[in-house]
């Protein structure tokens, strides 16, 4: 009776503390949410986090307690103390401790600043935008649009296609062409690649990976005994030979790594090459994926026609000076961005103040892009329409671009973006300088956002459109 009296007594203090004396106590938020983290768990478990915390911030307003120990933020001053600040903003929390492969670090898995910022440098040279635009580069991105649109129109007449899966095959192509050319992927024209990317695009991480995050020893001791369906055990095991070849191509990620003076030792290399192999498939496919179908949507005809428009008009334009194909990229990436959920960072020793409220060290602080996108109706107006030409408007321009957050911002913001940029721009060129897309009647699937750990994509990994040739 004794213990019973105590544990209430304990759980009565916890509770007053957390709502009372913490110093988080005066951050708008649901009391139950600040009370107790399993609120957050239950909606990270019922693949709700991003929706729920999206509902908070247009009740409560910009600052949002979500947890005890966790507030969600939606404002561009916000994002640049936490992701800018001091070159790479905060460090990371342990949840990118998942992203560890062959169980060793990559540069997106090391939580700290210092041996970040040592690892990006490594690399970073070969994912400038002035070394992706480079014609090697470039030829290899449209060699690669050019077996997409050939595949998706290999049968005549008005056969669909499922672009979900040979939008993969590109991103993943591509990716891996820049990463260890000769040795990358050809699953636009090979049925044994294609079938590792039908595997590795056809996962569902959500659980697991949360079951792993909160529960890190059951997960592992369980491991043990049930066989953990891991997507990428195939393609890891490819990725450990091609490191410890010695042919690889001058223009790669891997060559650079290899020929460093200070040089990482293979299970190191090996984890880098396997991450940004993971990034580049789960984003870029998943980004077009969504645009394309919003594209082929009866309601966005004109877009199709203006997009064409310019593309025939232009041919031998740079493909970064074509400004509606800039807008349609931006404005895709702004409604439906891969990466929507909550990037989240440990506030540095001693607190620190944002949107006047005092953060206590270790604070888990984050923005998600989702909120990013939409919150400020005075920046995007009407915020859930599809509105390209927004971009075209002079007015306006640099607070668009800032709460873009589509690739992050600062030190540890999306190092491939100007890869994911061409990729995708080039494949939008290939195909709307000759083709019109529209939705193909069988098409029941649900393309609906379905979010995984870290990226979204549709509900129903199926995409049916159908291509006409423009005469
Ligand atoms: C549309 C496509 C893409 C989107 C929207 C995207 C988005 C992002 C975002 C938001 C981050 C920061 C995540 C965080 O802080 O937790 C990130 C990081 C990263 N991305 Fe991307 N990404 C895309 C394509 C790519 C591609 C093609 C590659 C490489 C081939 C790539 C490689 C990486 C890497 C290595 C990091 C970690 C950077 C670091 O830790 O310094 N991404 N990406």
């Amino acid at each position: 009776m004794y213990t019973v009296y105590c544990v209430c007594l304990g759980l009565l203090y916890v509770v007053y503390e957390r709502l009372v004396l913490s110093p988080l106590s005066k951050v708008p938020g649901p009391a139950i949410a600040a009370t107790t983290r399993l609120v957050l768990i239950y909606h990270e478990f019922t693949r709700n986090r991003r929706r729920w915390i999206h509902a908070l911030h247009m009740q409560y307003g910009p600052v949002v307690r979500i947890a005890p120990n966790e507030v969600s933020m939606a404002t561009w001053d916000a994002a640049k103390e936490i992701y800018v600040s001091g070159g790479s903003g905060y460090d990371k929390t342990s949840l990118y401790k998942l992203f560890d492969s062959y169980e060793t670090e990559c540069m997106f898995s090391t939580l700290d600043k210092a041996p970040h910022g040592e690892r990006r440098k490594r690399v970073a040279d070969r994912y400038i935008k002035s070394f992706v635009m480079q014609p090697d580069v470039v030829t290899g991105m449209q060699e690669r649009a050019q077996q997409f649109v050939a595949k998706c129109t290999e049968k005549t007449g008005s056969v669909s296609v499922d672009i979900y899966v040979y939008l993969h095959c590109y991103a993943i192509d591509c990716t891996t062409y820049h990463l260890f050319d000769p040795h990358g992927l050809n699953s636009l024209t090979s049925a044994a690649d294609l079938a590792k990317v039908m595997e590795l695009s056809h996962h569902d991480d959500l659980k697991g990976s949360y079951m792993q995050y909160y529960f890190t020893e059951l997960f592992r001791f369980t491991s043990q005994f049930a066989r953990r369906a891991d997507r990428s055990q195939g393609i890891a095991a490819q990725i450990m030979n091609i490191v410890l070849r010695n042919d690889i191509a001058e223009h790669t990620v891997l060559y650079r790594l290899q020929t460093h003076v200070d040089m990482l030792d293979s299970r190191s290399i090996a984890s880098e090459i396997m991450d940004h192999t993971l990034a580049g498939l789960d984003t870029t496919g998943d980004a077009l994926c969504f645009l394309m179908y919003h594209l082929s949507l009866p309601a966005s005809v004109t877009f199709q026609e203006k997009l064409h428009y310019e593309l025939a008009e232009n041919p031998s334009t740079p493909i970064d000076d074509l400004s509606y194909l800039d807008a349609i990229v931006k404005e895709g990436l702004r409604c439906f961005s891969p990466v929507l959920t909550s990037l989240p960072r440990r506030v540095p020793r001693s607190g620190r103040t944002i949107a006047g409220v005092f953060l206590p060290e270790e604070t888990i602080v984050s923005c998600q892009a989702y909120t990013l996108h939409r919150m400020d109706e005075k920046v995007f107006p009407h915020p859930e329409e599809f509105i390209p030409e927004r971009w075209l408007e002079p007015e306006g321009s640099i607070e668009r671009n800032q709460l873009l957050s589509a690739f992050s911002t600062g030190g540890r913001g999306c190092i491939g973006k100007h890869l994911a940029l061409l990729e995708m721009k080039m494949l939008l060129k290939e195909t709307y300088s000759c083709y019109r897309t529209s939705v193909s009647p069988e098409m029941t699937a649900s393309m609906d956002v379905d979010d995984q750990f870290v990226t979204s994509r549709p509900i129903g990994r199926k995409c049916l459109l159908s291509f006409v040739k423009i005469v």
